[in-house]
């Protein structure tokens, strides 16, 4: 069993690699998707705690507008999914991972018909240039290029943490914004949620 301090310290050490360099991604995606395994059946009684969503759900408050077609990146047990299908009766929702096992565990805790769990690759994301009104992130690494292909033009893009900077899966706000906005963001609002924090970025209506 690998210590959990080892692993936060993988997945911190990941996410700054990747999120500078993202071609070095297809070196960690083996020991990744490895990693989120061998977590995923006891992910929700360790880590979804009361306030694992705040920071998303106070973010959300800030749009003005009811998203019909909704992606969930690095779903995990869908947690995030399931909350967002509760909050918009008539969306759709789509949560992507990498880990086998972590859609296996969504896929049995989903809550409505109108959410489905996809195992993919946020690299290279299975779906349409803006297939979506609305794509969060929860703890989980962002590869821009693609939430700015996936997004809608005026759709939304969250990026959020559960925890602040410590959170193991972390990346400054400020490099979240500026690297949506060279991608044709243009409104952004940065929320507090309990321990969390958020990024709000609204795709541009003509980009
Ligand atoms: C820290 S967990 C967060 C899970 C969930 N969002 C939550 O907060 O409970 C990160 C998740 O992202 C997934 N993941 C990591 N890199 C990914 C990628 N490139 N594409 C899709 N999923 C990925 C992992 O398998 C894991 O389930």
């Amino acid at each position: 069993m690998i210590d959990a301090r080892l692993r936060q310290r993988f997945a911190r050490f990941t996410t700054d690699v990747v999120v500078r360099r993202p071609m070095l991604w297809r070196l960690f995606r083996r020991p990744f998707a490895w990693m989120f395994d061998s977590l995923a059946s006891d992910w929700d009684a360790t880590r979804v705690t009361p306030e694992h969503l705040s920071a998303l759900d106070a973010a959300l408050e800030h749009l003005d507008t009811d998203p019909a077609r909704i992606l969930d990146v690095g779903t995990g047990t869908g947690a995030a999914a399931r909350s967002l299908a509760m909050r918009w009766p008539a969306a759709q929702v789509v949560g992507v991972d990498l880990s086998p096992a972590m859609i296996a565990e969504a896929r049995s805790r989903a809550g409505s018909e109108r959410e489905r769990y996809e195992l993919g690759d946020a690299s290279a994301l299975p779906f349409g240039d803006g297939e979506f009104d609305l794509v969060t992130l929860l703890n989980m690494i962002p590869f821009f290029d693609e939430l700015a292909r996936v997004t809608a033009a005026g759709g939304a893009v969250v990026v959020a943490n559960s925890r602040g900077a410590s959170t193991p899966i972390w990346v400054p706000l400020e490099k979240v914004r500026a690297e949506l906005e060279r991608r044709g963001f243009t409104r952004f609002a940065e929320v507090v949620g309990g321990p969390g924090r958020s990024l709000l970025a609204v795709k541009d209506d003509l980009s």
